[in-house]
Parts: structure tokens; C-alpha cells; sequence
């Protein structure tokens, strides 16, 4: 249990103490009038490495100097980017490098995973989803069982935490699979939901839904980057993300899937195929029919967009250097301070939404004129997230993110509190 002392000596005590310290410098931060903002919004885009735009200028280069000859020339040769981007990958994403793909975009990859491992056979057929998952899952997933030819209403089981602003119970979807257990083909869960910030017992759901013959597939969007995952060991069957939240990649980053390698020799599995999913040694035979890469490379289908596999990489090695388990120790901290911080706010304006299984991301539901505390912490410089219908997301970011701006966006909480609610008694704070 971790204590703290609730003053900005301390929160710069932290600051000072902080290995990670040093890696704010390598990242853009937004600015306003010459000052810079407090950014508390990883959860939606992270910030932009500095290196990234040398390492885009340095792609157009080779492009420009060497042609289509990039691909296999020059100190980094374009053919060999993907592989390093998998070497990094996988160490945040506790899976082997073979069992990683980066392509396309997230929603994409949600219908090719889909592809991949929704087979229904016999009364198995249905699909095991959270009701208030992000809206582009649930639209995937319902267009991809339209085009099966299949009534989503009839396939999906939905699993309601009861209230739309409460969290779901590890509980509640355990059950779930085992009252389904004979019909299911496959449960398909937000790693950590993106609304309440909830983070769920990914091991443990994998478990049960193998035991129930079910395959199991997370979207990490919110977790990739974020929070401790060992994929390969808990046995997922797959996982799909995208890297412009906690991963710094950019606008539309390019994202990328986890195929379980017990999967990858599968060839019952279907799926669907380009020719940058054909064997690589191979790949430019152009022979007729399909031999995809033997692991999870193979469900990759076009061209890849080297610049954004490089502004991937600029992030990815911030990482590396940083070293994964420091940054998960830095959430670990940061997160326990702003939880504190939270918590001597009371409980009498808002409600944290957020249960303690979370990464870096904390919902506070406010009972009432929830926008005017948004558009006040604006104004004074954080950068947090609105969502109707009165809820304020934020993220702090070991990469990034200081004590001392989670101690200023507490203190500037309480006195927007004391300001907006000013009918009524000031918030309880200790000093
Ligand atoms: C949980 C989740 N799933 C899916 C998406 C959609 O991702 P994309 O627009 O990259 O396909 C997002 C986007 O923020 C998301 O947060």
C-alpha cells in the first residue's frame, strides 16, 4: 500500500524519484499560449514522439533516392520493417513474435478475425458480446452476421452490467458463458472498456470459454500499451488493436492482431487472403494458388504503408528503451496517486465509474452540469475526454504524464467543484 502526502512538494517528490522521469522530453506536447497543456488523453490519441517525423523524413528519402528498391536496400530495407516492429510488439503484448501481425485498421481486422473464428457448427453458433461495446464492434460484428446471412438477434448474447454506467462483473460474463456454454462459438470482449475504463480478467474468461469449446478474441484498443497482457499464455485465440491510443503511432496508426500460434498450421480455419499474406520467400512468384506465411503474418492482405509502420516505430523504441515492466510500474504509481486524489474529493458531485481493475484510464460520472466542469478544465489547460451524457475520461501516461500535473488537475478540480456548485457546500477536502 502505497502513501502519500496530499501537497505539490510531494507530487514533485514523485516527479524527482521517477526513472521514467526524462521520457516526457521525447514527446510533443500540445501547447497554449507558450505554455504546455496538461494532456491526459492516451486514451484517445497519444502524444507524437519527436522522432517521428525524422523517421517519416528518412522513409521519403530512401524512397526518393532508391525507388521501389527500398524495399530490399539500404541499412533498414522496407522488407525488413515488419519484423521489428513484431520483435517490440510482442513484448507488450506477452505473445511470441510469430503470433503478431501489424496491418490495416482496427475494425477492419475485427472482421477479418471474425472471419477467422466465428465457425458455427451444429446448435454452436452463437456469439458472446459485451452490450455497451465500442460502437464499431458491435456494427462489425452485427454487418459481418448480415452478410453471413444470420439474424444477429438471434446469434449474439449480451452481457448488460444492468446499468449503462456501471461496470460489468467478471462474474456476470462468467455465468454467461457457462449458461450458453453448449451454444457458443465465440465470446468477443473489449480487453478494457472504453467507457467505464474497466479492465476484465482476460485469463480467466479465456479459461472458461476453452473449457466451454468456445474460441475467445479480445479488442485491446484500450489496452495494448496500457496494461500487463501475456496473450500467448492465457491462451487466447486472437486479439485485434490499434496503435494510435497508448501506443504513440499517430493518426490512424496502423494496427495489428494476435493469431494463437496453435492456430497458424489450422487449415480449416478460413479467412480471407491477399498476396502480402502469401509465404514470403515466395512471395513474389506470383504463383496462382495460396500458401500463406506459416504463422500469423499470413493473414496480412496488401501492400503495408511503410511511413506508418515507421512512425510505429519510432514509438515502439521509446518503449524499448524504457523498458516495459518500468512503465507498468510508473501506471501502477501514478495511477494509485490520482486514485487517492480522487477518492479525498468525495463522493458528493461524481462518481468514479472505473473499478480498481483499470489501466491508466478513470471515468468520474458527474451528477450534474458535468460539461461546465469539462469546458472549465479546458480553459485552464487539461486535455481530458467529454462523453455524454456527463462523463470525464482521462489517462495519465508514464511516457509522459507527471505527478505534478495529476496534483494540478486534482487541485483544479476542487476549485472548479467549489465554483460550480457553488449552492451548495464546498467540496470535502483535506486542506
Ligand atoms: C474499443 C475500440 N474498438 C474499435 C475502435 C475503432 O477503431 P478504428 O477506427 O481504428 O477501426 C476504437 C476506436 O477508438 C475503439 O476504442
Amino acid at each position: 500500500m502505497m502513501t502519500f502526502e496530499f501537497n505539490e512538494a510531494f507530487a514533485q517528490s514523485l516527479d524527482t524519484a521517477d526513472p521514467l522521469g526524462s521520457f516526457r522530453d521525447q514527446f510533443l506536447v500540445p501547447e497554449k499560449q507558450g505554455k504546455q497543456r496538461m494532456y491526459f488523453l492516451g486514451n484517445s490519441l497519444g502524444l507524437q514522439p519527436k522522432s517521428t517525423a525524422a523517421s517519416i523524413n528518412t522513409i521519403l528519402q530512401h524512397w526518393a533516392e532508391e525507388g521501389v528498391e527500398s524495399f530490399f536496400t539500404g541499412k533498414s530495407p522496407w522488407m525488413d520493417l515488419h519484423n521489428a516492429l513484431l520483435d517490440q510488439l510482442s513484448v507488450i503484448a506477452g505473445a511470441k513474435p510469430s503470433e503478431l501481425s501489424v496491418m490495416n485498421q482496427l475494425t477492419v481486422n475485427i472482421h477479418l478475425m471474425l472471419v477467422s473464428f466465428y465457425q458455427p457448427t451444429g446448435k454452436r453458433k452463437k456469439i458472446l458480446v459485451e452490450s455497451k461495446a465500442f460502437p464499431s464492434d458491435q456494427y462489425a460484428v452485427h454487418s459481418f452476421l448480415e452478410h453471413l446471412g444470420l439474424d444477429p438477434s438471434e446469434i449474439l448474447v449480451e452481457v448488460n452490467s444492468g446499468s449503462e454506467n456501471v461496470a460489468m462483473r467478471n462474474e456476470d460474463i462468467v455465468h454467461a458463458i457457462a449458461r450458453h456454454a453448449d451454444e457458443l462459438a465465440l465470446v468477443f470482449l473489449g480487453g478494457i472498456n472504453y467507457y467505464t475504463g474497466q479492465l476484465l480478467d482476460m485469463q480467466h474468461i479465456s479459461k472458461v470459454s476453452r473449457e466451454a469449446g468456445a474460441m475467445v478474441g479480445f479488442d485491446l484498443a484500450h489496452a495494448i500499451g496500457n496494461v500487463k497482457l501475456n496473450l500467448h499464455d492465457w491462451d487466447v485465440d486472437f486479439a485485434c488493436w490499434c496503435s494510435y491510443k497508448y501506443l504513440n503511432g499517430g493518426p490512424g496508426a496502423v494496427a495489428a492482431v494476435f493469431v494463437h500460434e496453435k492456430h497458424h498450421a489450422d487449415t480449416s480455419l478460413k479467412r480471407l487472403t491477399g498476396w502480402w499474406g502469401y509465404e514470403k520467400a515466395e512471395r513474389f512468384a506470383m504463383k496462382n494458388s495460396f500458401v500463406p506465411e506459416p504463422d500469423a503474418s499470413g493473414w496480412q492482405l496488401s501492400t503495408p504503408s511503410i511511413l506508418l509502420y515507421s512512425c510505429l516505430k519510432s514509438s515502439l523504441d521509446i518503449f524499448s528503451e524504457a523498458g516495459w515492466a518500468n512503465i507498468l510500474a510508473k501506471q501502477e504509481k501514478m495511477m494509485a496517486w490520482l486514485s487517492a486524489l480522487i477518492s479525498d474529493l468525495g463522493s458528493e458531485y461524481f462518481e468514479c465509474l472505473t473499478p480498481d481493475a483499470r489501466g491508466c484510464q478513470v471515468s468520474l460520472l458527474f451528477k450534474e452540469k458535468g460539461r461546465e466542469v469539462y469546458e472549465l478544465l479546458f480553459e485552464k489547460g487539461f486535455m481530458v475526454d467529454w462523453r455524454e451524457p456527463n462523463v470525464i475520461r482521462l489517462a495519465p501516461v508514464p511516457l509522459y504524464n507527471t505527478f505534478t500535473e495529476v496534483w494540478h488537475f486534482y487541485s483544479a478540480l476542487k476549485a472548479i467543484i467549489f465554483e460550480v456548485y457553488a449552492t451548495k457546500k464546498p467540496v470535502q477536502a483535506s486542506e
